[in-house]
C-alpha cells in the first residue's frame, strides 16, 4: 500500500467527491431519523494543504484553493465550504470525508469507518479519541462492508473511495456492493472513481446496471485540453440516490465548474440509470 491521501488532498477530485457528500448529509438530515455514515476507505481524516506531500503535487492549487480564494462564495458551493471551514482549525487545514461528516452530525447519528493503512489510521484514532458516536477499525475495506452492514439505525449512506492501487478494483467495488446491497438495499451508495481508462469505466456502468438498483452518475473534466499526465476526470456515482437529487446535481456542478474550470471549457455530465 503506497498510496498516501496525503498528496492528492483538496484535488478537484476530492472536491467533487466532498461537495456531493456534504449534499448528500443534507438530504438525510431533512428527516429527523437519525442516520449511519459508513466510509469504507477513511484516510486520516485530516490533511495540511501547506505540508510536504500536497506541496510537491500542488493538486490542491487547482481544487480547494481555487474556492478558498473566492471573495464570494456562489450559494450552490456554499454549504460544502461553510462544512470544510467549520472543520480548519487553520486554512492550511482540509478535511477528509471522515471529519466532513462528522461536523454535519446530529446527535443521533453514528459513523463508522475503516482503513487499512496503519499510520493513516493511527491518525484517525487520534482524531475521533473519546467521540461515542464515531466506531473506527483498522480492516479491509471489503470485510468492513460485511462486517457494518446491515447497520443500525437502518437508514443511511456508505462512501467507497478507495485509492484504485490495485487494477481489479472496479470489480471489487462490484462484488462489495453486491453483498452489501444483500445485507443494507435501501442504503444510499457513494463510489468515487478516477477516468483513465474509458472502455474500462463503460464495462463498469454495465456491471453496476447489473446490479438493478437505481443510481446517478456524475462525472467532470474541469480543463478540456489539458497535457498534463495527471488524472483530469473524475466521477461519483450514486446508488439509491435521494429524491430529486439529481436536481441538486445539476444545481452544483456547473457552479463547480465555473470554478474549477480555468479555460472555461470544462465538461460534466450527469446520467440516470434507473431513477
Ligand atoms: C482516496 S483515500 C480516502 C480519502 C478519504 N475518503 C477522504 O475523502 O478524505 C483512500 C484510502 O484508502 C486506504 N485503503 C487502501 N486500500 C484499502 C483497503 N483495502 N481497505 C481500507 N482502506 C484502504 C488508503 O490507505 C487511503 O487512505
Amino acid at each position: 500500500m503506497n498510496y498516501r491521501h496525503a498528496y492528492h488532498a483538496g484535488s478537484f477530485a476530492d472536491v467533487l467527491k466532498h461537495l456531493i457528500l456534504v449534499e448528500l448529509i443534507k438530504c438525510l438530515k431533512q428527516k429527523e431519523k437519525p442516520f449511519f455514515y459508513l466510509d469504507t476507505h477513511a484516510g486520516r481524516g485530516i490533511y495540511d494543504l501547506a505540508g510536504i506531500p500536497a506541496l510537491k503535487t500542488h493538486e490542491a492549487d487547482s481544487g480547494i484553493k481555487r474556492l478558498l480564494a473566492l471573495e464570494k462564495i456562489p450559494f450552490a458551493l456554499a454549504d460544502y465550504m461553510s462544512a470544510v471551514k467549520a472543520c480548519q482549525s487553520s486554512p492550511r487545514d482540509y478535511p477528509g470525508s471522515p471529519l466532513l461528516v462528522r461536523q454535519l452530525m446530529r446527535p443521533g447519528d453514528r459513523m463508522a469507518l475503516t482503513e487499512l493503512h496503519p499510520q493513516e489510521f493511527e491518525c484517525l484514532k487520534t482524531l475521533f479519541a473519546r467521540d461515542s458516536q464515531v466506531l473506527f477499525f483498522l480492516q479491509d475495506a471489503y470485510q468492513g462492508l460485511r462486517a457494518l452492514l446491515p447497520p443500525t439505525p437502518r437508514r443511511g449512506l456508505v462512501l467507497i473511495d478507495p485509492a484504485f492501487e490495485v487494477t481489479h478494483e472496479f470489480d471489487c467495488i462490484i462484488s462489495g456492493l453486491e453483498d452489501a446491497l444483500r445485507r443494507f438495499q435501501n442504503g444510499i451508495y457513494a463510489i468515487w472513481y478516477p477516468i483513465k481508462d474509458r472502455y474500462g469505466v463503460a464495462r463498469w456502468m454495465r456491471q453496476l446496471k447489473a446490479l438493478n438498483v437505481p443510481f446517478l452518475n456524475v462525472s467532470i473534466q474541469p480543463e478540456a485540453d489539458s497535457e498534463s499526465e495527471r488524472l483530469r476526470e473524475t466521477g461519483v456515482v450514486i446508488l439509491n440516490p435521494p429524491w430529486q437529487f439529481d436536481l441538486t446535481l445539476k444545481k452544483i456542478i456547473p457552479s463547480l465548474l465555473d470554478v474549477l474550470s480555468s479555460d472555461h471549457r470544462g465538461q460534466f455530465h450527469i446520467d440516470h440509470y434507473g431513477v
